[in-house]
């Protein structure tokens, strides 16, 4: 059967995480990519820690810490940047390619709704495809990062992890895409950058997609990827 959701991974899949260490690359100095590299590792391994404890913070919580922690191990770079660093990831860039990649998923579901009114009682009728996120982020950080990126009008959900209260690759967490959209796992095409979270969706069912955007080496082999894709234009 073809899949007619497609669930978008949001930080690092969507929205660029390097971008808001980027935006400030000349205030960062020289350990401007190993801050962004740490602050992101810091950031994901607390969400994975906190799971693993059974307790669950905010995402956003934990990426100001995170972001403490590599500050602190980075002493070339000046705190003072703190209050800008996160301003620039609560606000993050998205990659250049999504808005136009969600309006052609989008198109392609109007002109299938065109080509079944042209054919009255074809099975393309049921065809509409769907588009949202799937987030460890908290809903009130992804509803300023979608709103300051223009992409909310291109997406039918976007859904936190706040609502299972434990982060991603908990099972928990992929559930509330098949609650919210009543379907079962086959039926959801997921996407993500992160070779982690494609493990996750996998292992759930999901028919995942792997944005392998940095060519790196495959890993988590026993949950793979249907496809694997070097942006989102190729899904
Ligand atoms: C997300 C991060 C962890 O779930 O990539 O959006």
């Amino acid at each position: 059967m073809k899949s007619n959701l497609y669930v978008f991974d949001a930080y690092g899949t969507l929205l660029d995480v390097n971008s808001a260490v980027g935006q400030h690359a000349a205030a960062v100095g020289a350990d401007a990519a190993r801050l962004s590299e740490l602050w992101r590792a810091k950031q994901l391994e607390y969400s994975w820690v906190y799971s693993l404890i059974g307790r669950y913070e905010p995402f956003w919580l934990l990426t100001e810490r995170a972001l403490d922690h590599a500050l602190a191990r980075l002493p070339s770079v000046d705190v003072a940047l703190k209050p800008r660093l996160l301003d620039a990831y609560r606000n993050l860039a998205a990659y250049p390619e999504v808005a136009e990649v969600l309006a052609a998923l989008r198109a392609r579901s109007a002109g299938a709704a065109m080509g079944a009114a042209a054919d009255a009682g074809s099975a393309q009728a049921n065809s509409d495809v769907r588009t949202a996120v799937l987030s460890n982020g908290n809903a009130s950080m992804l509803d300023a990062a979608f709103s300051s990126a223009g992409l909310l009008p291109l997406l039918d959900r976007v859904i936190s992890v706040d609502a299972a209260g434990v982060f991603k690759t908990s099972p928990k967490t992929y559930e509330l895409v098949t609650e919210a959209f009543n379907v079962s796992p086959g039926e959801v095409t997921f996407v993500s950058s992160n070779r982690w979270d494609v493990a996750g969706a996998s292992a759930f069912g999901f028919r995942a997609i792997w944005v392998n955007r940095a060519g790196l080496p495959d890993e988590y082999l026993d949950f793979p990827p249907m496809k694997t894709v070097r942006d989102l234009r190729e899904i």
